[in-house]
């Protein structure tokens, strides 16, 4: 087991009806005055975010709103609520929403600690975090893990860059993790979230490091789990159950818990970040659609691991080590084609791509080919360009 150094201090509020305490909480963190942010309208829908205001009335704090985060939330919108917040004064934001609503309120709460710095300096590395404002969240979807995770995740707009920033002060003061919120999610949601899930358990499994054994068995309890609930939520959306555990996967998958005493992979998650930025295709789909040609032009630098998964998560005990690991992939993907997720670029919707744009998103990936990204096998512009031509059908 590596060193390593855990702290993740976000408070966590579960269960029915936990969006109640969400004034106690804001107070708690020396709230007063609360810039809200929200997506494209769910909330405004089933509610909640007309909820969550009189619950904020009435516990005597005063807020402004901004809405319109979209899916991959984009750089201009979380400037503009820099703007604003600081207009308003604010001195915690809420974010009402899943992973791209809680990324753009980190993203203004940098904004809004670190007046004049354009906020995109501190993810293309021009400028570092050093103090933010609070960020509390009432979560609707389980699948980014935002709600305690140190990341954020933007689109840079003028550029089709899609980059996240690791930094301690990205984890949340505070997140109230209700299931019954996310039970109007359409089931396409629930896939995409479930994916996205796995797979940041996945990204900590498949590393350099081995001889983990407790950081092995959480991860693959879990993916377990995501896997034994998602199918169960296929069924009815509004098993609360169901819906408890994966919105608690979620949040335990990418608060660092699933890859403690070793280093991070990611290879998935940085093609995929490209197909997002290109495409603008929904998170959980651009990774289901590269991860399986990920293992399988990798999987030879390791088969024991890959055949150590497949027993532990899929029970295969069969056949040789290089048949077990390749069970394990085709089970893996078996499990997002049942649940409806892509594993090719036609099946995400973007159809087969020439050879000029398989460059182009590898040059995006790699830095023009400066750099490798990824640790269980180091992926430079020709392996990115590999793997992306193996989903290209
Ligand atoms: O925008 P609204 O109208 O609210 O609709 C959203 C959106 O269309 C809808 N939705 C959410 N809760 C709902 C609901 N619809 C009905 N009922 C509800 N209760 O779901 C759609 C997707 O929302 P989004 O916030 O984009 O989903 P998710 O939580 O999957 O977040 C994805 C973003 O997070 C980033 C991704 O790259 C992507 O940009 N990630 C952030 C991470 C982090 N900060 O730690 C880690 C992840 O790896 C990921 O990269
Ligand atoms: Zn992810």
């Amino acid at each position: 087991m590596q060193e390593f150094e855990f702290c993740c201090p976000t408070e966590i509020v579960f269960g029915r009806g936990a969006e109640s305490k969400v004034a106690d909480k804001i107070r708690k963190y020396g709230g007063s005055r609360v810039y809200i942010v929200y997506g494209g309208g769910s909330v405004v829908k089933n509610g909640l975010l007309a909820r969550v205001e009189r619950i904020l009335t009435a516990g005597g704090l005063a807020f402004e709103v901004l809405g319109g985060v979209q899916p991959n939330p984009r750089l201009n919108l979380a400037r503009e609520g820099v703007r604003e917040a600081l207009l308003f004064g604010a001195n915690i934001i809420l974010a009402v929403g899943g992973g791209s609503v809680i990324d753009t309120a980190k993203a203004i709460a940098h904004g809004a600690a670190n007046e004049g710095t354009d906020i995109w300096d501190f993810w293309d590395g021009k400028a570092k975090v050093e103090k933010s404002l609070p960020v509390g969240t009432v979560l609707t979807i389980p699948a980014a893990g935002s709600e305690s995770s140190d990341s954020a995740v933007l689109t840079n707009e003028e550029t089709g860059k899609k980059a996240g920033l690791s930094t301690p002060f990205n984890r949340p003061a505070f997140s109230i993790l209700n299931p019954e919120l996310a039970f109007t999610l359409p089931k396409e949601q629930i896939a995409y979230g479930a994916s996205d899930i796995i797979m940041h358990t996945l990204e900590r499994y498949f590393t350099p490091v081995d001889g983990n054994h407790f950081t092995d068995l959480i991860a693959e309890a879990l993916i377990r789990n995501v896997m034994q609930q998602t199918k169960a939520l296929m069924v009815s959306r509004k098993n609360y159950d169901a819906m408890s555990e994966l919105m608690w996967c979620s949040t335990v998958s990418h608060n660092g818990v699933t890859g403690l005493g070793r280093m991070k992979d990611f290879a998935a998650h940085k093609l995929g970040h490209e197909l997002s930025g290109k495409f603008d295709v929904p998170h959980g789909a651009s990774l289901t659609t590269v991860w399986g040609s990920w293992a399988r032009y990798v999987y030879g630098d390791k088969p024991e691991r890959f055949a150590y998964f497949a027993e532990q998560v899929f029970g295969v005990n069969s056949g040789t080590t290089e048949e077990r690991a390749r069970a394990g992939i085709r089970n893996m993907e078996e499990f997002f084609h049942e649940i409806g997720m892509p594993l090719c670029f036609t099946e995400l919707g973007i159809g087969v791509q020439k050879e000029t744009m398989i460059e182009y998103l590898a040059n995006m990936c790699t830095a023009g080919g400066t750099k490798t990204v990824a640790t269980f096998h180091p992926l430079d512009k020709q392996t990115v360009m590999e793997i992306y031509r193996m989903a290209n059908h």
